[in-house]
């Protein structure tokens, strides 16, 4: 597969060097390995950058522009390529995407594995202009196509004992040369896990993503499936999704156990909770030069504060 090459941007770009390497140095890594997996990229899945079509729920979109196609692309966090900004636009063309199932388990009435093709025709896809804030201090827009999670989970009928829902990137070291031993893939205990409460993952918001930007989404932005959650930093938007499981308890995400100190589990965008190393107060949208106030649930505040009245969002950070 032809991976479009462009301008890159250097992580010194967006958060100060000295705090961004300090992310990646808070783990022990081991050197990188030559990588040994061959090419598998498989001609049966929709090239990336193939047309899809939606119609764009105004409704849910941010007015503002879009960021650059070029960058979203080649700007990416997927450490089972690689932990700097350019491997998985390098990297992505090792993830085969088809034939892809997507079990969807646990405490549900009616337990699922869908075919993604299937799952795609299942249902109505549409699009989303969403911000995404990355806890690394960045932003960009981006118009997601999907659809929306609660239309996946009302058919799996989730039971009542069901409280948080576990989402799992695919585990295979053949295709992500992250995840092979002694690989710096970030030191990250694979396969990559996030959560949401069950509410939150039953909010409007909340959006399973097969495109972007009118396309099939690329490998590197999580092809062929991943959820978004707009009003959380972006690692909670776990990419390349294999398993969707409903449970009774708050499930144990990979970046809580890699640093729980510093990533929890809720994760909203909040200007006046600091990462223990940086301020979250602002953000540098890729594109652009001066650096942006960060707003409240990612500016989503009118549509999910409500969700956590009553918390201490100091301590459920
Ligand atoms: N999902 C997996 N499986 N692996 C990852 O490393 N990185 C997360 C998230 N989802 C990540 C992931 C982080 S830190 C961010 S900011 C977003 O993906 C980045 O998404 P993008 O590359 O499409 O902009």
């Amino acid at each position: 597969m032809l991976i479009r090459r462009a301008e890159r941007f250097k992580a010194s770009d967006v958060t100060d060097e000295t705090l961004y390497l300090n992310r990646r140095a808070f783990i022990a890594g081991g050197a990188a390995v030559a990588l040994g997996a061959s090419d598998v990229a498989d001609a049966a899945a929709p090239p990336a950058g193939a047309p899809l079509k939606a119609e764009r729920n105004e409704a849910l979109s941010v007015k503002d522009a879009a960021t650059k196609l070029e960058s979203a692309t080649t700007y990416n966090n997927f450490y089972e390529f690689g932990v700097n900004k350019d491997d998985p636009a390098r990297e992505a063309h090792r993830l085969k995407t088809r034939p892809w199932t997507v079990k969807v388990e646990g405490l549900v009435h009616k337990p699922k594995t869908y075919d993604i093709d299937d799952l795609v025709r299942a249902f109505t896809l549409e699009e989303r202009v969403y911000a995404l804030r990355c806890v690394e201090a960045w932003s960009m827009v981006i118009p997601w196509i999907g659809v929306p999670l609660s239309a996946l989970l009302k058919q799996v009928e989730p039971t009542s004992q069901a409280k948080f829902v576990e989402f799992t990137t695919l585990l295979d070291p053949a295709q992500f040369p992250g995840q092979k031993p002694g690989f710096f893939g970030g030191g990250l205990d694979w396969p990559y896990v996030e959560g949401l409460r069950l509410d939150e993952a039953l909010h409007p918001l909340t959006l399973l993503t097969v495109g972007m930007y009118g396309q099939v989404l690329p490998n590197q932005n999580g092809a062929p499936i991943r959820v978004v959650v707009p009003w959380k930093y972006g690692f909670k938007s776990a990419k390349s999704i294999v398993r969707i499981r409903l449970v009774s308890e708050q499930p144990k995400t990979a970046w809580e156990k890699a640093a729980s100190q510093e990533y929890g589990f809720y994760s909203n965008v909040n200007p006046n909770v600091s990462h223990p190393r940086w301020s979250q107060a602002t953000e540098r949208r890729i594109g652009e030069f001066r650096r942006r106030p960060t707003l409240m649930f990612n500016g989503y505040a009118d549509q999910v504060g409500s969700l956590y009245t009553g918390m201490d969002l100091k301590k459920y950070y």
